[in-house]
């Protein structure tokens, strides 16, 4: 099996991963993290979303060989100790959730978005959402959460 070295969440770890291994299980299974979720197999609820060299991929669909020598963000490595990020802090003020099963992708997806585009419109929100499904929250707060994290963020 090959090995492939990766920075996650700004500790390096090389591991050998299977040719078939996905980017997803490889973090969950391998690494022990399992803030990323998998919530569906046809690459489309974004339960799975990471950074990868500073741009969201669904980590379903992408193959653990393919990431060799790449920067790897989870959802774990966006707290400061006990601090949370502030979209974190957003979505838990908003109630942006409910089971919390989309929720890793959802704050992932929103980080990205606002880092690309700190004065993100409602609409903006909405369109770059479309890739995350939640089975709950109907949205709304998940809108008003990204709203205030954006803003936090802009500080
Ligand atoms: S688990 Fe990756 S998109 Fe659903
Ligand atoms: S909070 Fe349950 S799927 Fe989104």
């Amino acid at each position: 099996m090959p090995a492939i070295t990766v920075r996650v969440n700004g500790l390096e770890v090389t591991k050998e991963v299977d040719a078939r291994t996905l980017l997803s299980t490889f973090i969950r299974e391998q690494l022990k993290l399992t803030g990323t979720h998998v919530g569906c197999d046809t690459s489309q609820c974004g339960a799975c979303v990471v950074s990868l060299n500073g741009k969201t991929v669904k980590s379903c669909a992408v193959f653990a060989w393919e990431v060799d020598d790449s920067d790897i963000k989870t959802i774990e490595g966006l707290a400061d100790g006990d601090a949370l990020h502030p979209m974190q802090a957003a979505f838990r003020e908003h109630h942006g959730l409910q089971c919390g099963f989309c929720t890793p992708g959802m704050v992932m997806t929103a980080v990205a978005m606002v880092e690309a585009n700190p004065n993100l419109t409602e609409d903006d929100i909405r369109d770059g959402l479309e890739g995350n499904i939640c089975r709950c929250t109907g949205y709304q707060n998940i809108i008003e959460a990204v709203k205030t994290g954006a803003k936090a963020m802009r500080g």
